[in-house]
């Protein structure tokens, strides 16, 4: 049987496509303007068609060239919105501030391109923000352009994923009748010590020979100040005399080895590992957000962290996929 077609923009490393791949459908087009993290894309996605490109760059003649025959299944993506966390503040709409002229270009590749089903994920405050205006916004950008919108808040906690990570997800059908349903939750939380589970220790600053399994370097006086610090615990662990009076609370945290991670950004260097005295590894991050152990990731440890953090975990986003793919067995 040929496989679904599907357009990942806004890639980075590509969790999402992991996870669509996974489920059994096919790239056609990948768009990531971001040198490293296309490099990484490349490196772990060899047979897709990948576009190094800033995606304003690209005309609505060239995606129908890029296309060709081609009918396209499903987009997906992750348009990073910076505008919506001070547009209601100052009473301007989401649509209207330029900040968010890359959710436009989402809509734009959807009504060029018009498949059956898209997926958008972003963060959960879109439902919230401005009373509910936004979102409002949003669903009507899509109406405009022929597709019922459905979404909801999922916590990839839920999911097998050992993260509490809480973003939105935005499904549009060209049909009428949405009938994407998200997917089951699971009844066990997976804990961080689980998800480590056989990765060599590392001392601050040691190396070893497991991709992106490096550990980076403390300051002596992180070090001892964090040696107080228990496996779930924070500054107050530290000693008074020792304890620092002010600055970033969370420079003094340590995961809690019987809980699930908490949510995986671009900058985790503060975090400390449960039982070993560093902030956790790439791998380490990459095992949270459950990109498997042969995932590369390329360019410098912060670059790492970035696309890292940046990423649909592959497991939620595989079961994602499998909705999707209910909806089109069922078109
Ligand atoms: C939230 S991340 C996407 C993560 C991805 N969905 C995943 O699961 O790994 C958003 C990505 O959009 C890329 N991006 C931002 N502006 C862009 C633009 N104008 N053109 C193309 N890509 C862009 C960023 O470099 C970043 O990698």
């Amino acid at each position: 049987m040929e496989k679904y077609k599907y357009i990942d923009l806004f890639a980075g490393a590509g969790g999402m496509s992991l996870g669509f791949d996974k489920a059994g459908f096919e790239n056609v087009l990948a768009v990531e303007y971001d040198e490293c993290f296309a490099e990484t894309y490349k490196f772990n996605f060899p047979d897709h068609n990948l576009k190094v490109e800033d995606i304003k760059n690209i005309s609505n003649d060239e995606i129908k060239k890029i296309i060709g025959n081609n009918k396209i299944d499903v987009i997906i993506g992750g348009p990073p919105c910076q505008g919506f966390s001070i547009a209601g503040r100052i009473g301007r709409n989401f649509i209207d501030d330029e900040r968010n002229q890359l959710f436009k270009e989402f809509v734009r590749f959807v009504n060029v391109i018009k498949p059956k089903i898209f997926v958008m994920e972003n963060v959960a405050a879109l439902k919230t923000h401005n009373k509910g205006k936004t979102i409002e916004e949003i669903v009507n950008e899509f109406k405009n352009v022929g597709y019922t919108v459905k979404y909801d808040v999922l916590n990839a906690v839920n999911y097998g994923v050992p993260q509490q990570r809480r973003r939105i997800f935005i499904i549009g059908t060209l049909n009428e009748n949405n009938k994407f349903e998200f997917p089951k939750k699971t009844n066990k939380y997976i804990t961080i010590k689980e998800a480590l589970k056989g990765l060599p220790e590392l001392k601050s600053g040691e190396t070893s020979n497991i991709p992106n399994h490096n550990a980076m370097h403390h300051s002596k006086q992180m070090l001892e100040k964090m040696s107080y610090v228990k496996d779930g615990g924070d500054r107050n662990d530290i000693p008074e005399e020792l304890r620092p009076k002010s600055g970033d609370i969370r420079k003094y945290i340590r995961y809690n080895s019987k809980e699930p991670s908490i949510c995986i950004t671009g900058d985790m260097r503060k975090v400390f590992h449960f039982n070993q005295n560093r902030a956790l590894t790439g791998r380490e991050l990459a095992r949270i957000q459950t990109f498997p152990d042969n995932f590369i990731f390329k360019g410098n440890a912060g670059k790492v962290q970035q696309q890292i953090g940046n990423a649909v975990p592959p497991k939620l986003a595989f079961q994602i996929a499998n909705s999707v793919k209910e909806v089109l067995d069922n078109e």
